[in-house]
C-alpha cells in the first residue's frame, strides 16, 4: 500500500511531506521520494531506496524547499526496489511531476503506443506511463486539467494520483479511480493537503474531503474544486470533520477496521502482486525462497501448517499448489502438527501462513519442521514477524496492517500468494509453457478488478440479508472442492464476530449427517459457483428446500436456475476457477460483517478473541 502526502500553500512544503510520510512509517518501506517547485519555478526531486531515513538523510545532504510539493512511500516489496524506480516520476522536460498507488492494468499497451512516438522511459514502473501521458496531452495544447483528465481516462485498474506541473504553479491535481487506497483533501487555513491517509496530514486540519471513485480535485491554497473525471462537471463535495480519537481516523470512512479492510483488498492484492510477476512475460520472482530449478524438482511435498483463517487458506492452497505446481501437499492445524510427530522427507518443506507472524501454535509446527532439519517458508503479513525470522524463506502479504481481529485481507492476500508460489515452483520445475504463464498472468493482474467489482456488487445485498437472517442461531455453509474451504471460512467469519453457531461443511457430507439438522430455523448459505461441480451443488440446494430449509447462495452473474431454486442469491462475478474462491469469500466476509453490526457486537474486538494468538 503505497503512501501519498501534498501539500500547497505559503510554507516550505519538504518538512511537512516528510513529517507525513513518516506518520504512515508503522507500514515499512523500500523507497520514498518527494518533489517540490521551487520558488524559481523549477522541479527539485530527491529520491531514494529504503527506509525513510534514508530520504531524510539525502535532504539533509542535498537540502530543496519549494510548494506546492508531493511524496511518496511503496511498502515492502520483493523484487528490486531502485531509486529510478522510487516515485515521483516525470516526463524528461519536468513539465509533470506524478505520484501514485495502485496498478495500471493496461499500462503495457500505453507504454507500447508511447514508444512508438519516440517516448523513452527512465523506469520500468506503470506510473511513468501516466506521467508522459499527461504530457502528451498537455504539448497537444490542452490545460493541465483537461490532459489529466484526458491520461486517466486512458487507464485501465485501480489508481489514486497526486499531480503538479511548473505549468501551473500553486496547484495540485488529485484523482481516484476505483480502489486504490485513499485520496483525502485536507482543509487547512490558505493552505490545502492532499493524502492516501488520514493520518498524514491529521495534525494541520480535521476537515476532509475523500474522492470517491472517478472524481478529481483541484487544489490551491484558497480552494478546492471537485470535479467528475469523466464529464468534468463540478460537484460540491462533502466535508468531514474527523474526530481527534487517531484510531478513528485511521478508519477514515469505515465503520471498523474490519470493513476498512474488507474494502482494501483490492489493494491489497495489488501489493501482493507487485514486484513479483511480469505480467509481459508470466514470469515470476519470490526471491525470498531462493529455490533453484533443482531444488524445485527435489521437492517431494508441501506440508501447510496454520490456524484459523489462515488454515483455511492453506487449504485453498492445497488445491492451487497441487493443480499448477504438481506437488503435493498436506494441511495441517499447527496445533496439531505439533504433537504428531510428523513423517518429513529432507526434501520436503513445511509452509506456514500466518497474518501476525506471532501465532504460537504455528511457531511451535516451524520449530518442529526445524528440528526435522526440514526446508521452512513462511507467508506472513507482519515484517519482522518471528515466523519471517526463523523461516529459510518469506513471501510477505504486503496487505497493510490487519487491524480487525476478524481476519479479511489477510486471507485473500495469503490465497494468491499462494498462487504466486504454485507459479514459481511450476515455473522452476519447467511445467508452465510461456502461453500457460500468460495466462495466469493476465488473470492476476484483471483480480484486483473483480475483487472491486465484486465489493461494489455485494456490499448492499448483503447487508439486506444480514438484516432478514441475524435473528437465526445457527447457520450451515456448504461447499464443494475448492470452495469447501471457503465455507469453513463463511461459517468462522460469522461465528467470530455474530456470536451465532456457524458451522462448514463439505456439501457432499450433508446426507452423512449434517441434512439431520436442517430445518426453516438453520440457514444455509451455499457456494454455487459455475464450476466442475455445480449441478452437484444444485442439487444439494434442492435437498435443503426439499427439507424447509432456507437457502442463501452465492452465485455467479447471469446463473438463472439458482435463482429459482434458493430463497435468497447474491451474485459475484465470473472468475477463472482457481481464483473464484477470492471472490466468493467476499460475500460472506461483509454477510458476517452486517451481522454482527446489526446485532450491536464489538466488530473489531470480538468478545473472548485476539488479534495474535500467542499462548496455546
Ligand atoms: C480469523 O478471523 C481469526 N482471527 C483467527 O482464526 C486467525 O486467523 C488465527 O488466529 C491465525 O492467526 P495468524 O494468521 O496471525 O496466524
Amino acid at each position: 500500500m503505497c503512501g501519498i502526502v501534498g501539500y500547497v500553500g505559503p510554507r516550505d512544503a519538504v518538512p511537512i511531506i516528510l513529517e507525513g510520510l513518516h506518520r504512515l512509517e508503522y507500514r515499512g518501506y523500500d523507497s520514498a521520494g518527494l518533489a517540490v517547485l521551487t520558488r524559481n519555478g523549477q522541479v527539485e526531486i530527491r529520491r531514494e531506496v529504503g527506509k525513510l531515513s534514508n530520504l531524510d538523510g539525502l535532504i539533509a545532504a542535498e537540502p530543496l524547499t519549494g510548494s506546492p510539493g508531493i511524496g511518496h512511500t511503496r511498502w515492502a516489496t520483493h523484487g528490486k526496489p531502485t531509486r529510478y524506480n522510487a516515485h515521483p516520476h516525470t516526463d524528461p522536460e519536468r513539465d509533470v511531476v506524478i505520484v501514485h498507488n495502485g496498478i495500471v492494468e493496461n499500462f503495457l499497451e500505453l507504454r507500447e503506443e508511447l514508444a512508438a512516438e519516440g517516448i523513452r522511459f527512465a523506469s520500468d514502473t506503470d506510473t511513468e506511463v501516466i506521467a508522459h501521458l499527461i504530457d502528451r496531452y498537455l504539448h497537444a495544447g490542452n490545460d493541465l486539467v483537461t490532459a489529466v483528465r484526458h491520461a486517466l481516462q486512458r487507464l485501465e485498474g485501480a489508481s489514486a494520483v497526486v499531480v503538479m506541473s511548473r505549468h501551473m504553479p500553486d496547484t495540485l491535481i488529485a484523482a481516484r479511480l476505483g480502489n486504490a487506497g485513499g485520496v483525502v483533501i485536507g482543509l487547512g487555513e490558505g493552505e490545502n493537503f492532499v493524502a492516501s491517509d488520514i493520518p498524514a496530514i491529521l495534525p494541520y486540519t480535521r476537515r476532509m474531503i475523500f474522492l470517491e471513485n472517478r472524481q478529481a480535485a483541484v487544489v490551491e491554497p484558497e480552494r478546492v474544486r471537485c470535479f467528475h473525471l469523466d464529464t468534468g462537471v463540478p460537484f460540491q463535495p462533502t466535508v468531514h470533520t474527523i474526530p481527534w480519537d487517531p484510531l478513528a481516523a485511521a478508519k477514515g470512512e469505515y465503520k471498523h477496521f474490519m470493513q476498512k479492510e474488507i474494502f482494501e483488498q483490492p489493494q491489497a492484492i495489488t501489493d501482493t502482486l507487485r514486484g513479483r510477476i511480469n505480467f509481459t512475460t508470466g514470469e515470476v520472482t519470490l526471491e525470498g525462497l531462493h529455490l533453484s530449478p533443482a531444488e524445485a524438482r527435489a521437492l517431494t511435498r508441501i506440508h501447510a501448517v496454520a490456524c484459523g483463517t489462515s488454515y483455511y487458506a492453506a487449504l485453498v492452497g492445497k488445491y492451487l499448489l497441487e493443480r499448477i505446481a504438481r506437488v503435493p501437499v498436506e494441511v495441517d492445524y499447527g496445533s496439531e502438527f505439533r504433537y504428531r510427530d510428523p513423517i518429513l522427507a529432507e526434501t520436503d518443506v513445511v509452509l506456514a501462513i500466518s497474518q501476525s507472524g506471532e501465532t504460537v501454535d504455528t511457531l511451535a509446527a516451524l520449530e518442529e519442521a526445524r528440528r526435522k532439519q526440514v526446508r521452512t517458508w513462511a507467508i506472513v503479513n507482519v515484517v519482522g514477524s518471528q515466523a519471517a525470522r526463523v523461516s529459510d524463506g518469506v513471501i510477505y502479504m504486503q496487505a497493510g496492517p490487519e487491524i480487525g481481529v476478524a481476519s479479511t485481507k489477510a486471507f485473500t492476500a495469503s490465497v494468491v500468494d499462494e498462487y504466486l508460489l504454485a507459479l514459481y515452483i511450476a515455473q522452476q520445475r519447467g511445467l508452465l509453457t510461456r502461453q500457460d504463464a500468460l495466462t495466469h498472468a493476465r488473470a492476476l493482474a484483471l483480480l484486483p478488478k473483480l475483487v472491486g467489482d465484486t465489493l461494489a456488487a455485494v456490499d448492499s445485498i448483503t447487508r439486506e440479508l444480514a438484516t432478514k437472517y441475524y435473528r437465526a442461531r445457527n447457520f450451515l455453509y456448504l461447499g464443494r472442492g475448492i470452495h469447501y474451504p471457503i465455507a469453513l471460512e463463511g461459517a468462522l467469519k460469522l461465528k467470530e464476530i455474530s456470536y451465532i453457531h456457524a458451522e462448514g461443511y463439505p456439501a457432499g457430507e450433508m446426507k452423512h449427517g449434517p441434512i439431520a439438522l436442517i430445518d426453516e430455523d438453520m440457514p444455509v448459505v451455499a457456494l454455487v459457483p459455475q464450476d466442475h461441480v455445480y449441478d452437484k451443488m444444485v442439487s444439494q440446494v434442492e435437498q435443503v428446500k426439499a427439507r424447509d430449509g432456507r437457502v442463501i447462495a452465492i452465485a455467479n452473474v447471469g446463473d438463472e436456475l439458482i435463482a429459482q431454486k434458493a430463497d435468497d442469491v447474491i451474485y459475484i462475478p465470473k472468475a477463472p476457477p482457481l481464483l473464484q474462491p477470492v471472490l466468493s469469500v467476499i460475500p460472506c466476509q461483509l454477510f458476517a460483517y452486517y451481522v454482527a453490526v446489526r446485532l450491536g457486537n464489538d466488530v473489531d474486538q470480538p468478545r473472548n478473541l485476539a488479534k495474535s494468538v500467542t499462548v496455546e
